[in-house]
């Protein structure tokens, strides 16, 4: 759960950073649940790495860790120095002899890694972005995990046709772009989607397969 703290900055971020920030509030430990599902299911005692892309103040970062093991890796790849260093804060603080977190304040097309991961668990606004950017995101994510690997992103359900019908020809045309660039990707590699009811506004949460 969220502490006071955490929505005070979220939403200070919100005002201040909304090009970045992309939302009104952090989301639900419900659409959390259903972000991690591929975690659920690992198989086996492989160490598993984990990549996350917007954590924010880390509300899919501590569903994220509570299903690694002592041995696993989590990369945060987080543009804002706000969130960053909130999220420094906090992971100062965990056990140690758990699995290993780790914070990058970096903007996710310029994170680097030799490691191949298992799971990119991404909290992107893509909805803020341009659609070539957006369809750079995914081809990093591509580049960055293993064969088999899984990427699970949200959407806020409705949400584009919703804007599109308030902001003028330019911008409606513009999101209309980012949600085909989002669908090829989906085409290609989806694996189904969850949605959730209780976060606001309502998200899916879709999973891709590499
Ligand atoms: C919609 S918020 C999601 C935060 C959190 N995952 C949640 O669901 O509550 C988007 C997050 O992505 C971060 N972000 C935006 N662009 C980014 C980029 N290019 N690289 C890394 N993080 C970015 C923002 O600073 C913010 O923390």
């Amino acid at each position: 759960m969220i502490s006071t703290a955490g929505l005070s900055l979220f939403l200070r971020q919100t005002i201040g950073a909304f090009h970045s920030t992309g939302a009104v509030c952090p989301s639900s430990p419900f659409l959390a649940r259903a972000m991690v599902a591929p975690l659920r299911e690992r198989a086996g005692g492989r160490r598993l790495r984990v990549l996350e892309a917007g954590p924010g103040t880390g509300v899919f970062s501590r569903q994220i860790l509570a299903h690694l093991r002592r041995g696993d890796e989590l990369d945060m790849v987080e543009l804002n120095p706000r969130f960053a260093q909130w999220l420094r804060e906090w992971t100062d603080g965990l056990d140690k002899r758990g699995p290993e977190a780790r914070v990058h304040e970096q903007d996710i097309l310029r994170f680097q890694s030799d490691a191949r991961y298992d799971a990119v668990i991404c909290g992107l606004p893509f909805n803020n972005f341009s659609p070539a950017l957006v369809d750079s995101i995914f081809q990093r994510f591509a580049d960055l995990t293993r064969p088999g690997a899984d990427i699970v992103f949200f959407q806020y359900l409705g949400i584009r046709r919703l804007k599109g019908a308030f902001v003028g020809r330019e911008e409606r045309e513009r999101l209309r772009e980012v949600g085909r660039v989002i669908d090829g990707w989906i085409a290609k590699h989806g694996r189904g989607v969850e949605r959730v009811w209780l976060n606001v506004p309502p998200a899916g949460a879709f999973r891709l397969k590499k």
